[in-house]
């Protein structure tokens, strides 16, 4: 919402008293004087009237999982155990899910309260690669690197997926980047080739590479730095 809303928003002042306030100079959000009506001012802005607190600003949370098999994506799940029971912080409700993955599938799984960010890291403009290890029952066609690289199609959504990168580590491992997230998408990458997905990791989402120190079912908070690079 620009700061000019915000403040007139309030019922103690008129659109005039939010252009003056802020002409004024008397305005501060997250510590600074802020003069432009339209600035963008966020739930988790702090923003101040000299010295009053308008808007506290919420905090804003940014974790990493390592997410283990055997456990749903999801906020509630009435059978299974979720991944928000393995968050232990009294705000875990406010968070979502910024990129699923299957109740088997192990990895990186980014939590936040942050609907901008993790729209910025999900959506399918952003083309953020996404690096999957995956082991398969049968040895790897050779001809899946040409074929995933030109793209599968598929009739039940109709497209055809992007171009994905896939790196033989083994005769059934091999090391996956995608650029979209389709249901299921390695698994039925795979399928096509009639070889089933017996484990699946998440390595990495765009930037932001699974800390080898968490072991399954472990997080931590982003750093300030690996929150700015999405
Ligand atoms: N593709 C899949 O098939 N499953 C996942 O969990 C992620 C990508």
């Amino acid at each position: 919402m620009r700061l000019d809303r915000f403040l007139a928003n309030l019922p103690r002042f008129s659109r005039q008293d939010a252009r003056h306030l802020l002409a004024e100079g008397r305005i501060r959000v997250d510590g600074q004087a802020m003069r432009a009506m339209d600035c963008e001012v966020r739930l988790f802005s702090r923003i101040e009237l000299d010295d009053e607190v308008l808007q506290a600003g919420k905090a804003a949370r940014y974790l990493m999982l390592n997410k283990p098999a055997g456990c749903a994506s999801a906020t509630r799940d009435a059978v299974h155990r979720t991944v928000l029971d393995l968050i232990a912080e009294p705000d875990r409700d406010e968070l979502h899910i910024a990129g699923r993955l299957d109740f088997n599938t192990t990895g990186l799984m980014l939590l936040t309260n942050d609907g901008q960010w993790s729209r910025r890291l999900t959506q399918p403009s952003s083309l953020q690669g996404k690096v999957y290890l995956v082991e398969t029952e049968d040895e790897i066609d050779p001809g899946c690197i040409e074929a995933f690289a030109q793209g599968l199609y598929f009739r039940f959504e109709n497209l055809t997926t992007l171009p994905a990168r896939l790196e033989l580590l083994g005769p059934r491992r091999a090391r996956l980047t995608l650029h979209e997230g389709r249901y299921h998408q390695v698994k039925r990458m795979f399928g096509r080739f009639d070889n089933k997905v017996t484990a699946l990791h998440r390595e990495s989402m765009g930037p932001l590479l699974l800390d080898s120190a968490l072991d399954l079912g472990e997080y931590r908070p982003l750093t300030p730095h690996e929150i700015a690079r999405i």
